[in-house]
């Protein structure tokens, strides 16, 4: 007998009308798909789970089922993984993209965005890129890695800028024709910020934008003392090429060091946490992707809980909205909001390493809560670092600095979760290991001590 094709396992999940007596693998001879015939839907215990769709990103005819549909259109509006590359993914941020543009144009500067990670530095510029283009700005961007040097990524970058930029070529000349681009002038091997900038003082005919993306990133100061030298450089000769700077950084001066002779020449742009406007613009790319509506309450849960982190608030908008869907509700609520963050919180938890969970599930972690949590306050104004009196202002004075300090050093062994740094002035301490503030910070926002729950322990 001829087996009667199955669609698919989605498809036939759903199908009441299946044989019943089917349960074998047919190989359907045509492209020798096999595929699970399944005869009731009473064991699914027993079946491996699959993929929703194909890989072949074409939502509309991969998969016949609705719910599977929003799904994947709300991970595809609010999946968190990579940055925005198209200003119709992006929310908000007029402003920052405002003030780049006038710093860039107006004032010719080169600029510095500086911000934690996961606030949007990176999205920015992306978007930014593809509006300068658009003005017929060359722009190229360079992601920087911990192991870039000067000149190798210097080279590269002027690989993307054609000859027929620079004013030594005349056009319809031999140079010109030959598609060469300006690496062609440099020496070979070493150089150094001046060789650079000499060549690139000769641009004309478009103004040039190199974008160095992840610049905390790098590790040899020899790199960052040359670009702050390129950029005097530039400055000096009123060169038609700006530099775009971005890192993890609270401030300018951490990311570009301490160099007086540029600072007139730069813009620092901070990235600062999103408002509830931009949060709202966030989440209703999600709303309209898979046909969902956020509540006021859930909204509002998001915006405070993410703290105006778009990476976060895309965390929590997709694992709400999935809630929701998953109900086979239209609203988002609340209660989905509220499961979304204990979610976060649980993964969170489990992605800490094993000692570090210990450590917050010891008694005295349990004993000195407010503490811990009031110094995670602290520690997030700034690098980490947080001081004695830091706490003390976030307890509203509440418990003496004698005392803080000496539970502070409750936390302070090896391997526990605070370090402390002495030096000139009042000792500092910070948590030792990524994560754990904003997970104390995130657990008693939600007024829940979850994150000493021991059970994954
Ligand atoms: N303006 C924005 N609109 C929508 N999503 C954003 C926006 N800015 C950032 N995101 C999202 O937040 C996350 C972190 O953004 P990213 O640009 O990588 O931050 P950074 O470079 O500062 O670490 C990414 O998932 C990105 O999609
Ligand atoms: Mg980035």
């Amino acid at each position: 007998m001829q087996p009667t094709p199955v669609p698919n396992f989605e498809a036939a999940a759903n199908n009441a009308a299946l044989d019943e007596t089917a349960s074998e693998i047919v190989d359907l001879s045509e492209g020798n798909h096999v595929l699970w015939r399944r005869s009731d839907v009473a064991e699914p215990a027993s079946m491996l789970p699959r993929f929703i769709a194909s890989a072949s990103d074409d939502v509309e005819s991969d998969t016949s089922d609705a719910l599977s549909r929003r799904r994947l259109a709300l991970r595809d509006s609010l999946g968190a993984s990579q940055p925005v590359v198209s200003r119709e993914a992006f929310a908000g941020r007029h402003e920052q993209m405002a003030m780049l543009i006038n710093a860039i144009e107006e004032q010719r500067v080169h600029v510095v965005i500086y911000g934690e990670r996961g606030i949007g530095k990176t999205s920015l510029v992306h978007v930014f890129t593809q509006t300068a283009r658009e003005a017929r700005y060359h722009v190229i961007y360079a992601s920087c890695g911990t192991a870039a040097n000067f000149p190798d990524m210097f080279r590269s970058v002027l690989t993307y800028i054609p000859h027929i930029y620079h004013s030594s070529v005349l056009p319809n000349s031999a140079l010109a024709e030959q598609a060469t681009n300006l690496d062609s002038m440099l020496p070979p091997g070493e150089f150094g910020a001046r060789e650079l900038a000499e060549i690139l003082s000769g641009v004309v005919g478009t103004r040039v934008l190199v974008i160095l993306d992840e610049y905390d990133r790098v590790v040899d100061p020899n790199f960052r003392r040359e670009v702050a030298e390129l950029i005097k450089n530039l400055s000096d000769r009123a060169a038609r090429v700006q530099l775009v700077i971005t890192g993890v950084a609270l401030n300018l001066d951490e990311l570009i060091g301490y160099a007086p002779s540029i600072r007139r020449n730069i813009t620092g742009l901070p990235m600062r946490p999103m408002s509830a406007t931009e949060v709202r613009d966030l989440l209703r790319m999600g709303e309209r992707a898979a046909d969902l509506r956020f509540s006021e309450a859930a909204l509002q849960l998001i915006y405070e809980m993410s703290a105006g982190s778009p990476y976060l608030v895309r965390l929590l908008g997709h694992q709400a909205g999935l809630n929701a869907i998953n109900a086979d509700r239209d609203v988002v609520n609340d209660v989905d909001a509220r499961n979304a963050i204990e979610r976060v919180i649980d993964d969170w938890r489990a992605s800490l390493p094993r000692r570090v969970q210990a450590n917050l599930a010891r008694e005295e972690a349990a004993a000195h809560w407010p503490l811990l949590v009031a110094a995670a306050r602290a520690g997030n104004s700034a690098d980490g670092w947080f001081t004695v009196d830091d706490v003390y202002t976030e307890l509203r004075g509440s418990t003496s600095p004698l005392t803080i300090e000496r539970d502070l050093k409750l936390f302070v062994n090896n391997d526990d979760l605070l370090e402390r740094r002495e030096g000139p002035g009042d000792p500092h301490f910070r948590f030792g290991y990524p994560g754990v503030a904003a997970l104390l910070m995130i657990s008693s926002s939600m007024g829940s001590k979850d994150v000493r729950n021991t059970s994954s322990l």
